[in-house]
């Protein structure tokens, strides 16, 4: 990634800081930039956080108090914090596979795992792939599970038109400086459900009652709770996730530009998918709807002397790259995991099992030109 934060977006800062004593944690700019992003996305409420693990850490703590522990479905392929969130809140996780086409979980193998004991589908869109389809949206809708949706990695993809991110009951977003759109660090949670949106803007604070921004939330409780001083209530036992009016700033500056950015990043990827050996890389992705700020590098085969050769000359060329695609491939290895995960069971899963290691990606920036591209391509074809 490179120039994620421009010279304009700095500017931005600078001259809010030219005013004297200006206010620097959460305040006015944070709450335009809820909006500016809801609207963007098309939710009712957003809750800016100090990062996309927050988002998540957060997200999952608002459906320990709404439903109650139990599973939690999630990809074998996804962010470390996508699975720690869930366990640190006493849910149980229960792995599924990736489908090739977009590296995102399996919406059959998802179905086929729905039980009484669900008590979400916490979906990952990996590297701006869309992960739904109709039948999985119907299969929770019917059954009543509710589906919170990873958007990290995949600011703008849509599915039928809409942006990923206003389907499920819940998403999360991170604004880590290699993403769509960068506030240094920083992480938003959304959602159309005003009772959520009420929890998770206390649980950002400490679980503060004086956070809600509906008065007959801080009424209810202050009524119930009389011996307490009013601007000291602690409805759950939550964290201090906050961001910064300087977050805040950046990131309204740069939700100016993410479209025009990921009209580059869609253009730049199809460039990058067109020029690659079909032989010896996968360049049937499904791409309806998606926005990848990564090229995805898959050896077609598990060809290990090809992967040697195609990190050599990546180095040699110093093409910065990771292997296992997001969060370093499956998660089911790591060893946070291994009181929960037996040992070998990942190799149930073998979709997962080959972008471990077979699979990388490197970065697609808007002003990455086409040249590069070109030349990049034409190393991997001839490595
Ligand atoms: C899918 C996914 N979820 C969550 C996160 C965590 O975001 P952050 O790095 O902002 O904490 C990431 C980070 O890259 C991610 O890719």
């Amino acid at each position: 990634m490179r120039e994620n934060i421009t010279r304009d977006d700095l500017d931005a800062v600078i001259n809010y800081l030219k005013q004297d004593d200006p206010i620097l944690t959460q305040g006015a700019n944070v709450r335009a930039f809820e909006e500016e992003w809801s609207e963007w996305l098309g939710v009712k409420y957003s809750v800016f956080v100090n990062s996309g693990a927050s988002a998540n850490l957060i997200t999952i703590a608002a459906l320990r108090h709404l439903y109650g522990v139990g599973e939690i479905i999630v990809p074998a392929l996804t962010w470390v914090s996508d699975v720690a969130s869930v366990i640190q809140n006493g849910f149980q996780p229960l792995f599924v596979d990736i489908n090739p086409a977009t590296l995102c979980m399996d919406d059959e193998e998802v179905i086929r795992k729905l039980t009484d004991n669900t008590r979400a589908v916490f979906l990952t869109h990996i590297q701006g792939f869309n992960g739904l389809t109709n039948r999985l949206l119907e299969a929770l809708d019917k059954k009543g599970i509710p589906l919170i949706e990873d958007v990290c990695e995949s600011h703008g993809a849509t599915f039928r038109n809409r942006k990923l991110g206003s389907f499920g009951l819940i998403s999360n977003f991170s604004f880590y400086y290699g993403h769509h759109l960068s506030t240094i660090e920083g992480g938003m949670v959304c959602t159309d459900d005003e009772g959520i949106y009420q929890m998770l803007r206390m649980l950002r604070s400490h679980g503060m009652v004086r956070e809600a921004s509906d008065g007959a939330v801080k009424v209810k409780y202050i009524e119930e709770n009389p011996d307490l001083s009013p601007d000291f209530i602690f409805s759950y036992p939550a964290y201090n996730v906050r961001n910064t009016e300087i977050g805040a700033l950046i990131g309204r500056n740069q939700l100016k530009r993410i479209d025009e950015n990921n009209r580059r990043r869609r253009k730049n990827f199809s460039l990058f998918l067109s020029s690659l050996n079909s032989q010896r890389f996968r360049t049937d992705f499904y791409l309806e709807g998606s926005c990848n700020y990564a090229f995805n590098l898959v050896l077609k085969n598990a060809d290990s002397d090809l992967r040697d050769r195609v990190e050599q000359v990546m180095r040699e060329a110093k093409v910065e790259f990771r292997r296992g695609s997001s969060g370093g491939g499956n998660q089911m290895r790591q060893p946070y995991l291994k009181d929960i995960v037996k040992d070998r069971e990942w190799e149930a899963y073998p979709e997962v099992e080959h972008i471990h290691f077979y699979g990388y990606y490197v970065g697609n920036y808007p002003t990455l030109e086409k040249e590069k591209i070109l030349e990049l391509c034409d190393l991997l074809n001839n490595a």
